[in-house]
């Protein structure tokens, strides 16, 4: 489930399936968006912080309802995207551990991301038979340079907290036990600032959303061709059958 609370001008949503890895299902999706959804429109609220599990960040989609999800409902996760992209407040996370598919490609839209040293980011979408998602073709170059994103989103070789961090994904590596510290701290500090004039600054230096609402379409289509292609499905199930033969 996802777990949202405002206090002191900072919205926390924090990810809590950890007996699935944090992986998200479409009701964590329909949370998140609503989440941020509302907050764009609420004046207590000056940033949104985001964070998993210790150990955990996000295995990415529940990859059940992907081998579900061949017919093609993708609705919760473009809402979501969608969200993401027209979300105007300061985004952080904090992340321990694996941040897998759009655990990554969440990241790309954020403004400071902290992480543990032990953290890695991961996006086998196409050993899945998938393509990225949320705008990382488009973002992810643009950020990390071409050789980087197609290491990253495309052979699907995963990059450490401290590799991310020199490409610019990350911006602080700290020990596990100063994470939630850290994250608190950052968000304050943002939070601290004149929030109208902040969010004007980031509006300004991220450009119109249209290029990115864009560009996650185009991915969601082809995406969506891909859920129902015999490399995928027999990606899907060979993940949900582990240890079962
Ligand atoms: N969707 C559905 N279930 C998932 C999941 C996902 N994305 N990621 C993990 N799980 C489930 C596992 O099936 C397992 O369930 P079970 O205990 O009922 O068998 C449980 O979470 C624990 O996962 P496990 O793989 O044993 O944990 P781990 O610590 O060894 O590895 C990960 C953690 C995140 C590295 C690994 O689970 C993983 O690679 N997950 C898939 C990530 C992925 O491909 N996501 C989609 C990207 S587009």
């Amino acid at each position: 489930m996802i777990h949202a609370r405002t206090a002191d001008g900072i919205l926390r949503l924090v990810i809590d399936r950890p007996a699935k890895k944090n992986a998200l299902s479409p009701a964590m999706y329909d949370a998140l968006t609503q989440a941020f959804v509302k907050a764009a429109d609420d004046k207590a609220v000056r940033v949104i912080a985001i964070e998993g599990q210790p150990g955990i960040f996000c295995a990415g989609n529940d990859i059940a309802t992907f081998e579900a999800a061949a017919g093609g409902d993708l609705a919760p996760i473009a809402a979501f995207l969608r969200a993401l992209a027209n979300n105007p407040l300061p985004l952080i996370a904090a992340i321990d551990g694996p941040a897998v598919g759009i655990g990554t490609t969440l990241l790309f839209h954020c403004d400071s991301v902290i992480a543990t040293e032990r953290s890695y980011l991961l996006t086998p979408f196409v050993d899945l038979g998938l393509v990225p998602e949320a705008a990382s073709s488009l973002i992810g170059p643009a950020l990390i340079g071409h050789h980087r994103a197609f290491s990253l989103l495309a052979l699907g070789e995963k990059m450490s907290a401290r590799a991310a961090e020199a490409a610019g994904l990350i911006h602080s590596v700290v020990e596990p036990e100063e994470l939630a510290a850290a994250l608190s701290q950052r968000a304050a500090f943002i939070a601290s600032k004149p929030p109208a004039a902040l969010r004007a600054s980031r509006a300004l230096i991220k450009g119109e959303p249209a290029a990115i609402l864009a560009r996650m379409e185009a991915e969601i289509a082809i995406f969506r061709q891909r859920l129902a292609s015999p490399e995928a499905q027999a990606a899907f199930r060979a993940f949900l059958s582990r240890g079962s033969s």
